[in-house]
């Protein structure tokens, strides 16, 4: 079923309702709790200014970094209700709590208007565990349950998941929705050619994506760290470069699928190689024949970056997860930087999904040149592998259920 189809806040009356709106607010934090980047917060504003606007009460819930159930103070979500203030201009007030009855009291207070941010969902097993009495908790604090949590789409946690079966109504966020929208613009109705960039450290964390978009990708230009895999399983040396050595024959199955269905796969021509791994260590360009057995490819070469440049000057729809090198390390950037500065200047439909890349990116300062950039790490790679994510699932069973389509 099209992942894309679901209601969404603006489908339903939010007038004067609580409504509690699940969002991916899981942001880095350094270790003074300073928040160093606020990109999730900021997308999920659209949705939460819309139900301001419509006067609901707005009941905002997230999880932040993996607290395994318990409460850890450096994962609370204190410093995100100080953003959320800011951002939109009116307080922000912070729950301590998410579930129970000094909550129930404080929702109950609430007027029309007002916003109100819960403290960290995953400070309860019930949460990732899916668990039904958790998700009922919060459920009773709603008339109106919408998500907005692209990033967390894929897990079946509580309150992404079992709190569809307990809320009146269930709907999705704009972020939510236009994340699966353009995912389709890009993979599933494409302008041709597409060309899938994809990088990263290991082929066994993408090999799900690359057999689920043969199908439809016209051309593969891979890189980073995984790029010494399919190097070896065609008989490269590569050194010491990181290989997996058990995925070397379906690193060379997969090309050779590609090719039989006449789809093109690139894979690196030359390397910037070091002789350690340290930002410091020696390093040189050399032709991907003559990586020295000592030394280890640390970043695309000028001519593979050039090869590239040329496949994707015709490309119209462009999806990148995944960098070309060990781009945090300035000597070993410059093959990430290059891909970035080309899919900027592209004039192709340009997605791109996944922590680092985005990372890259924003280094770059060339976001804004991107047409869109997933919030999603996990989330993204799933729909790449051509899952369907639980979130989306139960939101269309819960519509279903209760008669809203
Ligand atoms: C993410 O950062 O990818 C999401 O917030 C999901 O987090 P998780 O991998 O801990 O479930």
């Amino acid at each position: 079923m099209a992942q894309n189809n679901l209601l969404t806040l603006k489908d339903v009356d939010i007038a004067q309702k609580r409504v509690l709106m699940r969002v991916d607010v899981n942001v880095p934090l350094d270790a003074n709790l300073n928040i160093t980047d606020d990109t999730r917060i900021r997308a999920v504003l659209p949705a939460i200014n819309y139900a301001l606007d419509e006067n609901a009460r707005v009941i905002i819930a997230s999880h932040m970094g993996r607290p395994g159930g318990k409460h850890v103070e450096k994962l609370s979500l204190k410093p995100v209700a100080k953003r959320f203030s800011r951002l939109l201009k009116k307080d922000v007030q912070f729950v301590p709590d998410c579930i129970g009855e000094d909550v129930e009291k404080i929702v109950a207070q609430m007027n029309p208007g007002d916003v109100v941010l819960l403290e960290n969902l995953r400070f309860y097993p019930g949460e990732t565990k899916n668990d039904d009495e958790f998700a009922q908790q919060l459920a009773k604090l709603c008339d109106v349950y919408v998500n907005n949590a692209f990033a967390v789409a894929h897990r079946e946690n509580a309150s992404v998941v079992a709190i569809t079966k307990y809320a009146p109504v269930s709907v999705a966020g704009f972020l939510l929705k236009s994340e699966l929208n353009y995912f389709e613009r890009a993979l599933e109705n494409p302008a041709r050619p597409l060309v899938a960039i994809i990088g990263g450290a290991k082929v066994s964390s993408k090999l799900g994506a690359f057999e689920n978009m043969l199908k439809q990708v016209d051309k593969f230009v891979v890189g980073g760290a995984m790029a010494s895999t399919f190097l070896k399983s065609v008989d490269y040396d590569v050194g010491q470069s990181m290989v997996e050595n058990e995925l070397l024959w379906e690193a060379r199955s997969l090309m050779k699928k590609a090719s039989m269905s006449g789809k093109a796969f690139y894979i690196p021509v030359d390397a910037v190689v070091a002789d350690r791994f340290d930002p410091d260590a020696q390093s040189k360009i050399v032709p991907i024949r003559e990586v020295p057995p000592d030394w280890m490819i640390m970043d695309i070469g000028p001519a593979t970056a050039l090869l590239y440049s040329e496949v994707l000057a015709s490309a119209r729809t462009i999806i990148w997860n995944g960098p070309m090198g060990v781009f945090e390390m300035d000597a070993f950037s410059r093959g990430t930087m290059a891909m970035v500065n080309y899919v900027a200047n592209s004039y192709a439909l340009t997605i791109v999904g996944g922590g680092d890349t985005d990372v890259a990116i924003h280094k770059a300062g060339e976001s804004h040149r991107i047409t869109y950039i997933s919030t999603g790490g996990g989330a993204f790679l799933a729909l790449m592998e051509g899952k369907s994510l639980p979130a989306v699932v139960a939101l269309q069973e819960a519509a279903h259920r209760t008669g809203l389509v």
